[in-house]
């Protein structure tokens, strides 16, 4: 089995220009086929929220969910890295709260917690607490009202607030960051710039690695984006196999002898 993923690793993997493979997982079953698949990092990312329990939003995801989650994800040892998102409001209001936050997650399982935005202090807090840090610049899905939806950011000249924000993290010590939603030569100025790894979503192909939603990805979901890429239509064989299950049961087929007991002799 090849050697367990750690945090420095992240940056090892840059520097010798090794891409980053990261994928969402929200609970056992899904986790342990990511890392059969030798994905090297899982992200339990609050697009839960989007995913799972069909919010709008990120926004409503609570910390009980993302413990909840990052127990189910962490319940096996896993060779990839484990790494779970801040839930919006737990981090914002002071490093404090953005360092009890993080131990809940750690606790929990997570190896690595994540967070979005420039927030310096945050970063540096939970990192001085030992536990490492992934920051989230460009589209930020819980700053979704400011942003007035799901955009693209730092298009038509409007680069340098992401650049600005992408130092910051940076400078505060993260192990990575996830740039999401931003235009492909802004991601490579960012990812040269920067000493730690870059991951891009919808950010094209010289960041340092790639993370897509796992439902996206299996065709699990309803969305169909332009950022992600269907691996699989998942949900197609779902419904048949549902389908069929429940057309068998209506016509008695199933179940049959061979699923059935006898009693014994
Ligand atoms: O929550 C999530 O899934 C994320 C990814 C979009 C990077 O943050």
């Amino acid at each position: 089995m090849p050697s367990k993923i750690t945090a420095p690793m992240l940056r090892e993997m840059k520097r010798k220009g090794e891409k980053i493979s990261m994928i969402t997982a929200y609970d056992a079953a899904f986790a342990r086929l990511a890392d059969e698949a030798g994905v090297d990092a899982i992200l339990v990312g609050d697009s839960l929220g989007n995913v799972m329990l069909g919010y709008h939003t990120t926004l409503p995801v609570s910390m009980e969910a993302m413990v909840h989650h990052t127990r189910a994800v962490a319940s096996s040892p896993r060779r990839a890295l484990i790494i779970s998102d801040m839930p919006f409001g737990s981090y914002q209001a002071s490093p404090e709260d953005a360092v009890r936050a993080a131990v809940e997650l750690v606790k929990a399982g997570a190896e690595v917690v994540k967070l979005e935005g420039p927030y310096h202090e945050a970063i540096r807090a939970i990192t001085r607490a030992g536990i490492p840090v992934f920051g989230h610049v460009g589209m930020t899905p819980q700053s979704v009202n400011l942003f007035g939806g799901h955009k693209v950011q730092g298009r038509n000249g409007r680069g340098q607030p992401v650049i600005e924000a992408a130092k910051t993290v940076d400078e505060a010590g993260a192990i990575g960051m996830v740039l999401e939603l931003v235009p492909r030569a802004l991601a490579c100025e960012i990812t040269r710039s920067v000493g730690c790894a870059t991951i891009g979503i919808g950010a094209g192909p010289e960041c340092d690695g790639q993370v897509l939603v796992m439902h996206d990805m299996l065709g699990l979901g309803e969305g169909d984006f332009k950022h992600s890429k269907f691996y699989a239509k998942l949900g197609e064989q779902v419904v048949a196999a549902f389908k069929q299950y429940s057309d068998e049961v209506k016509s008695g087929a199933f179940p049959d002898a061979e699923h059935s007991f006898e009693d014994r002799p």
